[in-house]
């Protein structure tokens, strides 16, 4: 499968991942052909990309860390989570119902438990969910990154547990944010501004006084948007003010913002969001979190495209853990008309490396395939 941004040129293929819309509920199935009207559907339904299956990309495999199936009974919860909040109060938030919070304790035990199961597997971007479902989508990526990171920290089980119940609440106070704020395309005014830096307040006023949530947990809903030269909010904390267990939500909740597609952004390959991370870790980030942060992130994702330094393009077909910028590759090339494919692994040939990521359709029409 190769993932492919939705356009009518998809006519006649066939969908190689499930499609939801913004209940999250099935919107198309694996294995549906689409025809001119389902992609209108998709389009609608605010689907930017999809994952295909046809010859050039067959027998490859994309999958995250954690299954598409529990992505979306994670996200699902969270989106309803989140409504509750919203419905106790028109404006801000005043608490979590205790049964909610006892569901954010379930999806964080289920993340680590499958973690755990899946220990050795790189974190892949998988755009699985429409781009409205991205506050509760972003969630759960932040939590699951979270949990990865603590992982390679080597914290215990407890702390991690604190961290990602932080990490997949970080964002509540946005529910006491007014939509059009958080989804303006436009640039926003200072006022506006503030209004959506409140959220971190709104966040902390509406746990701060619950007693079963960790001082962690209340911590990174109030800090996640500190950084270390004081240029964050709420406080302006600097360097050691900021703890490093909010420092690493902060590291997570800008991966994801970045690597993943908005209503109105297309997202940013993985190796530039890094390459970002890594500047903003001079002044801004901790570069120790960073380091290992980096190290569970598949750089390039299994069914993108590349242009290789050669002026070759090709298929990532899968990734090796220990050389996460040298993929294996599917490489064609255009013989006299014939077109060659061959198989070649980055971490053995040493002298090749990727230019740059690349819409599969213009590998496509590159090849006129
Ligand atoms: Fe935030």
């Amino acid at each position: 499968m190769r993932v492919v941004n939705v356009s009518h040129k998809l006519h006649n293929k066939y969908l190689a991942k499930d499609v939801y819309d913004n209940e999250g509920r099935l919107l198309l199935g694996r294995n549906v052909q689409l025809t001119p009207s389902l992609i209108d559907k998709l389009i609608e339904s605010d689907v930017f990309i999809v994952y295909i299956e046809d010859q050039l990309s067959e027998g490859i495999e994309v999958k995250n860390v954690i299954s598409d199936e529990q992505m979306i009974h994670s996200v699902r919860s969270v989106k309803h989570i989140m409504n509750n909040i919203t419905k106790q109060d028109s404006g801000v938030p005043t608490m979590i119902r205790e049964e909610d919070l006892a569901l954010v304790g379930d999806i964080i035990k289920e993340l680590i438990e499958a973690l755990e199961e899946n220990e050795g597997a790189l974190y892949t971007v998988v755009e699985l969910l429409g781009a409205d479902m991205y506050t509760y989508k972003h969630c759960v990526n932040v939590a699951v990154l979270s949990i990865l990171t603590c992982k390679s920290l080597s914290y215990d089980y407890e702390l991690t547990k604190h961290i990602a119940m932080g990490a997949l609440l970080h964002d509540i106070g946005k529910a006491a944010v007014k939509d059009n704020l958080i989804q303006k395309i436009e640039p926003l005014t200072d006022q506006e501004m503030k209004e959506v830096h409140n959220h971190v307040i709104y966040g902390y006023d509406a746990i701060k006084d619950d007693i079963s949530l960790s001082g962690y947990t209340k911590q990174i809903v109030r800090l996640h948007h500190e950084k270390r030269d004081g240029s964050g909010y709420p406080l302006g904390l600097k360097e050691t003010e900021i703890p490093d267990f909010v420092r690493i939500v902060t590291i997570c909740d800008m991966f994801d913002a970045m690597s993943s597609t908005r209503a109105y952004k297309k997202s940013m390959p993985v190796y530039e969001v890094l390459d970002i991370l890594m500047a903003e870790s001079v002044f801004k980030l901790d570069p120790v979190i960073l380091q290992m942060f980096t190290k569970n992130i598949c750089v390039y994702p299994p069914g993108s495209g590349v242009k290789l330094d050669d002026g070759r393009f090709g298929l990532v077909v899968n990734y090796n853990k220990f050389s996460p910028t040298r993929p294996e590759i599917r490489v064609f090339e255009d013989n006299l008309g014939n077109m060659n494919v061959s198989h070649i692994d980055l971490q053995e040939e040493r002298t090749l490396f990727i230019e740059k990521t690349v819409a599969t359709e213009i590998i496509k029409e590159h090849y006129k395939l």
